[in-house]
């Protein structure tokens, strides 16, 4: 008898160990995610096309458009529309003073305004390479023109384009099928990995990651050469002597990280479980007994029972009690962090000024400053607030920390000396 009890209760941990694993991810086989690019006629761009063959999946993809310019939501979180960084973080005035993102800096919209967002930001537009992450149409330009697309001038070519993210952009023209990749940059990228992402990450992978643009060419590059970690991406950066500019008070030569959002969820908890981008972002829903993947690429939070409710259970509101708790250690730690490398910055431009360092102690100086920055700005730009690896954010703020302190100390030094 009693050996029964202890094997119900063997099988009952059994199933609730199965329930909360996540089926194993059927890989694609390779020529599959790469795909076949159609000829250039034959190419659907148009999202509208399917809106009678998939009704569900097309009306949850406009979903993306929700929230219109003049809407703020749920404050408190990371997904608030649209937030200008500017004037939550007065630091980043003197972090990011030289580039863009001193003048203008708002937060991510969804994905139905990708090409409006970048059309009318006021930043600097390089090249035409920038419309590779905000049109579905850039695998039809890239066919035309070739590499000289990347280089060519921006309002020209925007002229072509069409469509913002759209079905081609993850699917080409067979929806319901693998994902495929349309972006060159993660073409190019995927053959320096050493192992096949999930494919619910792939189609996310080709936009929300780290990238530069090639000085000359203007090519999209993703710098994964020696893997995907913060330091080894630094190392990459490093070892080709990449600065994307140079602070004008303090000439440290600095690297301007985007939205490593694939690289920051590597390796965390949930990773490991198995999860990817989509399980969370666009889980499976039900409309009227009929159930689909939303194609409602947004705060997981919105519907935090279908995305997060088998394995946390039916109380949403204590899972977002709890991303929250996270969001808020990891918005302290990153302002506590800006703020000792804007003390880093004020100190050593005076220190420039009153022309009082010596060359290796400038050289010394420009290291820590970039090797603090970069760190504080991998977790400050990434999208979560440090919710998709909250270990590793809290790591490389620990690590900014250090650095940016290790500066200070050498001015302290150099200031007592003088
Ligand atoms: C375990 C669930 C989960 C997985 C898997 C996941 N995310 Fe998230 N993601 C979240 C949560 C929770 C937030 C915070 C939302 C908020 O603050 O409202 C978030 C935030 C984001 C945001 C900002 C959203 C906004 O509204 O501003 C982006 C972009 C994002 N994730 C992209 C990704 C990508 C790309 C991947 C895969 C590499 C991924 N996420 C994997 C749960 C997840
Ligand atoms: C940002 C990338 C992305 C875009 C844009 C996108 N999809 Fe998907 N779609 C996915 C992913 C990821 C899956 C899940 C399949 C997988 O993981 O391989 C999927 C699955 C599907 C499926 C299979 C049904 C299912 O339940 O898995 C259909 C059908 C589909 N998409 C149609 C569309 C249509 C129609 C559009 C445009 C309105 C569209 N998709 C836009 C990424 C995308
Ligand atoms: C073709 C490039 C591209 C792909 C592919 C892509 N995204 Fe995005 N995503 C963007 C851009 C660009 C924005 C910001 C749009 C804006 O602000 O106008 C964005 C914004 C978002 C946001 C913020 C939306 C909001 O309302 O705050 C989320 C969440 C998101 N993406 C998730 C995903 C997920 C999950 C995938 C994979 C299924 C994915 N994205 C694939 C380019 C892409
Ligand atoms: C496949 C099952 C699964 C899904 C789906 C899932 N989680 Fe988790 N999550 C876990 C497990 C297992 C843990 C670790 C055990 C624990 O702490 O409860 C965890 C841990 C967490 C933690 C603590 C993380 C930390 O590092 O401190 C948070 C917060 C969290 N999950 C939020 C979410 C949210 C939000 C979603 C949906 C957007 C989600 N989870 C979806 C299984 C899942």
């Amino acid at each position: 008898m009693k050996n029964f009890k202890l094997l119900i209760c063997f099988l009952i941990v059994c199933m609730l160990v199965t329930a909360c694993r996540v089926a194993p991810q059927e890989e694609p086989p390779e020529e599959d995610r790469r795909g076949e690019i159609p000829a250039l006629e034959d190419m659907i761009l148009s999202s509208e096309h399917w809106k009678d063959e998939y009704p569900l999946i097309y009306q949850s993809f406009l979903m993306t458009s929700r929230l219109k310019d003049d809407t703020v939501e749920d404050s408190s979180l990371g997904g608030l529309h649209p937030i200008d960084y500017l004037k939550k973080y007065p630091n980043i005035s003197v972090l990011y003073d030289g580039i863009g993102f001193s003048k203008e800096y708002f937060a991510a919209r969804g994905h139905y305004y990708s090409l409006d967002d970048v059309i009318n930001t006021a930043r600097p537009k390089p090249g035409a390479s920038c419309l590779a992450c905000k049109t579905g149409d850039y695998e039809y330009l890239h066919t035309k023109y070739g590499d000289e697309l990347f280089n060519m001038d921006f309002v020209t070519t925007v002229q072509e384009v069409n469509n913002p993210i759209s079905c081609y952009s993850c699917h080409r023209n067979d929806p319901g099928k693998n994902v495929q990749v349309t972006k060159p940059q993660l073409q190019v990228a995927l053959e320096k990995l050493d192992f096949e992402p999930k494919s619910g990450s792939l189609s996310c992978a080709q936009c929300h990651v780290e990238y530069y643009l090639h000085p000359e060419t203007r090519e999209v590059i993703l710098p994964w050469d020696n893997g995907l970690g913060v330091d080894e991406i630094e190392v990459y950066f490093d070892d080709i002597n990449h600065f994307d500019w140079k602070h004008p008070r303090t000439g440290t030569p600095l690297i301007k990280v985007q939205h490593p959002e694939f690289e920051m969820y590597l390796g965390s908890l949930h990773d490991n479980l198995g999860l990817g981008c989509t399980d969370c972002h666009m889980p499976v829903v039900e409309e009227n007994g009929e159930s689909y993947r939303s194609h409602w690429a947004k705060s997981p939070l919105k519907t935090v029972n279908e995305s997060c409710g088998r394995c946390h259970g039916d109380d949403g509101e204590a899972v977002i009690a709890w991303v929250e708790e996270i969001q808020k250690e990891i918005d302290a730690k990153q302002a506590e962090v800006s703020d000792l490398i804007v003390q880093l910055i004020n100190e050593f431009s005076d220190l420039v000024e009153q022309r009082a360092l010596d060359e290796e102690t400038v050289e010394q100086l420009w290291n820590l400053h970039r090797k603090a920055q970069y760190r504080w700005d991998f977790v400050f730009v990434e999208n979560s607030t440090g919710f998709h690896n909250p270990s590793l954010a809290r790591r490389v703020l620990e690590d900014a920390k250090n650095y940016a302190e290790e500066a200070l100390e050498i001015l302290a030094n150099a200031r007592n000396a003088n």
